[in-house]
């Protein structure tokens, strides 16, 4: 990284701490490391031209304008506060004060059709439906009708295809790319650009993030392309971590191609049925529970002759310390057949949690509980690999 392409330590207070937790919440406000600001402008550096505009849409304090590359440079962010700080930060930048999701054009910007434009920051990422059902957000954000999505961040990628940007090289969540019902959200996006070079971070090493559980960050840069890119593009898209681990969808095999994820419709209750809760990704799993007695809308009623494979879920989630974080918005995966061998440790390790289970799988007795978990972590060094967190 050429990190002297960048001021540093520069005297300028880089943090959000005008607003108030919840009001960072709301707008999203978590600003972002110089680290990761330089890989942005590194990645970025190639496509400069004399013709080039960079642009942060959603800038808070200005911190990705920390750079002493010279070029137009135009920021913007809903915050009246944040934008005065920018203007007083960085008094090269042109800076407006607007809603970058309302009324979408690259006149709001005074950015002209001759213009390369490159988009760089780090939009807010929130889901507009949970903060409305936690009643966090009051007034929601007005967002035009075409870029409209359950999530700002979202929106705000379709907000640079719809300016038209040449080159974006943005922070968001990996989840944005790897689930397929996102992916499919993003349509006008992804039909119209194509990621090109990427680095993967973790949301943990973010001031006032990390009260979660870390998740994936992409540093991802895209260029307009006519043909964009499909979901297969970036199943077999090689994603690099910042700590030299690499990975593809296509290494992994996952749980779904054995056993719902989600409630079948239309299927009523019997007297010996067991229950099991919704499954989303292995963050999810973390929070939520597995095997449950109550029937709800979120429950699934098991086929039994599939039981092994709900039995796997529940130990993987008892082994989920062994992940690292970049694997947080994937499904549960497994190796099936190792997992075929590795069986009665997974059945002789359950059982001692959820005792119920006797009624319908046959156990090994004479495997001591020790020994079951000692060989479900060999399974688990096998099938993690090089990720496996020690
Ligand atoms: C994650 S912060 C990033 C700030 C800055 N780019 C950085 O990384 O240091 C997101 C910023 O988006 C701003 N924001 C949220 N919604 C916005 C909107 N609709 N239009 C413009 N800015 C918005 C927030 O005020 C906040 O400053």
């Amino acid at each position: 990284m050429n990190s002297s392409l960048c001021f540093q330590n520069a005297d300028k207070s880089n943090n959000q701490e005008h607003l108030k937790f919840q009001d960072r919440i709301n707008l999203g406000a978590f600003y972002t490391p110089q680290e990761y600001i330089d890989i942005v402008w590194d990645k970025i550096a190639p496509f400069l031209t004399f013709r080039s505009v960079v642009l942060d849409s959603s800038c808070g304090y200005g911190n990705f304008f920390n750079c002493k590359i010279k070029c137009q440079k135009k920021a913007n962010d809903i915050d009246p506060i944040a934008v005065k700080k920018t203007k007083k930060n960085f008094p090269e930048v042109e800076v407006f004060n607007k809603n970058a999701l309302l009324n979408v054009s690259r006149k709001m910007f005074n950015i002209s059709y001759n213009d390369d434009l490159i988009i760089i920051g780090n939009p807010p990422y929130n889901d507009t439906t949970s903060m409305i059902r936690n009643n966090i957000k009051k007034n929601t954000i007005q967002v035009d009708f075409d870029i409209k999505t359950r999530d700002f961040g979202m929106s705000f990628l379709l907000s640079y295809a719809k300016l038209n940007a040449d080159i974006i090289c943005v922070l968001h969540p990996l989840s944005y790319l790897v689930k397929k019902t996102n992916f499919n959200l993003l349509k006008k996006f992804v039909n119209n650009y194509k990621l090109i070079d990427s680095v993967v971070i973790d949301s943990g090493t973010f001031k006032e993030t990390s009260k979660g559980i870390s998740f994936p960050i992409i540093i991802a840069l895209y260029k307009k392309d006519k043909l964009g890119m499909n979901y297969d593009y970036i199943q077999n898209y090689r994603f690099e971590t910042i700590d030299g681990h690499n990975f593809a969808l296509t290494d992994f095999d996952f749980i779904p191609n054995y056993i719902n994820k989600y409630p079948l419709k239309n299927k009523t209750l019997k007297e010996d049925d067991i229950l099991f809760w919704t499954m989303r990704d292995i963050n999810a799993l973390k929070r939520n529970r597995t095997f449950v007695h109550k029937f709800t809308p979120n429950t699934i009623i098991i086929d039994k002759s599939r039981l092994e494979y709900y039995v796997y879920v529940d130990v993987f989630k008892q082994f989920t310390c062994l992940l690292p974080y970049y694997f947080g918005n994937l499904d549960v995966f497994i190796n099936n057949s190792l997992f075929q061998k590795y069986k009665k440790y997974f059945f002789r390790e359950i059982i001692d949690r959820h005792p119920f289970l006797k009624k319908y799988i046959t156990y090994d007795e004479s495997i001591s509980i020790q020994e079951a978990k000692e060989n479900i972590m060999n399974y688990f060094k096998i099938l993690i690999g090089d990720h496996y967190v020690y």
